[in-house]
């Protein structure tokens, strides 16, 4: 019997895809850059399942184009690439890779913090712009982070592990989350508050919430006037949670102290964007996960919900559990 037919959006870990040359035919893009959009529709005209990422957009465009897809699997937690929805309706299980990479992202968004709190970009540009002449006792202070307070928008998995970096940090913990899960405050030594108090009293904010129309701009003008002028913002979570030309204005102004990025709207961040001229914004290009070993086990989780999908199986992490994949 013929093997079904995937398609890999990009070249990923070598993981994934040696499990998928076990199962099928793999058309992989083996690039660096992101597959063009008139190719890709093109190329899925005859396959039966998309390993892809967050750079493709899964929408009823892509499936109009594939009327032999069975399964969709992002090699990613996040999936606002996708219209779930639309997969839904034509009974296409959605796959994601939730839990491996909770671990490495809070690593990159407590570097972020770090790295924010104590002007490192700034430090280096100035050592390496030939600026560094003498000790200095006013060059380059920032805020302490021991003690500091901490505020954790969305408390899910990554929100509650930077929750347990910051404790080893000596930080006092607070996050706003309406779907908290109960005994959080007790078991991790943090404090529910609504968004204002967290805003007021927080000397750092890290995001950590999913893309939602909900969380759309959720920090604007209105919400940097709130923040101290001394704040550090961390986003490690997408791009668009911030308006980002509030941000820069906020930044410009003195209304936050600065903002560590690791999300931009869009992605990548065009050169010719405000936040690109000050100093006090450090940029780094969406390596929340990249870690070897967390990037191998994404590609390889990527590999496992797919071919479930193939073999009809429920995928062991979909977010759309209700679709069952037909039977082959
Ligand atoms: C995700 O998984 O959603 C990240 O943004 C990429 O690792």
């Amino acid at each position: 019997m013929a093997k079904p037919k995937v398609l890999v959006t990009r070249r990923v870990p070598e993981s994934g895809i040696q499990k998928l040359r076990e199962v099928a035919d793999v058309d992989l893009w083996d690039e660096d850059q992101p597959i063009p959009r008139d190719v890709l529709l093109q190329k899925v005209r005859d396959i039966d399942g998309i390993f892809c990422l967050l750079t493709e957009r899964i929408n009823d465009e892509l499936l109009d184009a594939a009327p032999k897809l069975r399964v969709v699997s992002n090699m990613a937690v996040g999936f606002d690439n996708i219209d779930v929805a639309a997969c839904t309706r034509r009974g296409l299980p959605v796959g994601n890779t939730p839990g491996v990479l909770t671990e490495t992202t809070a690593d990159l968004a407590f570097a972020l913090l770090m790295a924010g709190a104590r002007r490192i970009s700034e430090g280096e540009r100035y050592v390496r712009a030939g600026k560094w002449t003498t000790w200095g006792p006013l060059l380059l202070m920032g805020p302490d982070i021991y003690g500091a307070t901490l505020g954790i928008v969305g408390i899910g998995r990554i929100g509650q592990a930077m929750a347990r970096r910051a404790k080893g940090f000596d930080m006092r913990v607070l996050y706003h989350d309406t779907q908290a899960p109960p005994g959080l405050d007790e078991k991790l030594g943090v404090t529910g508050v609504d968004f204002d108090r967290l805003l007021e009293e927080s000397d750092f904010i890290s995001i950590h919430t999913p893309l939602l129309p909900s969380t759309r701009h959720l920090f604007s003008t209105a919400q940097f006037k709130k923040m101290r002028p001394t704040a550090v913002l961390v986003n490690s979570a997408r791009g668009p949670i911030i308006d980002q030309r509030a941000l820069y204005e906020a930044l410009r102004d003195g209304e936050i102290g600065y903002a560590a990025l690791d999300v931009t709207d869009p992605e990548p961040i065009p050169m010719d964007d405000p936040l690109l001229t000050l100093e006090n914004c450090l940029i780094v290009p969406h390596i929340g996960s990249a870690s070897v070993a967390t990037r191998n086990r994404m590609s390889s989780m990527a590999a496992d919900n797919l071919i479930a999908g193939l073999r009809g199986e429920p995928l062991p992490n979909t977010v759309n559990p209700e679709v069952r994949a037909p039977k082959v």
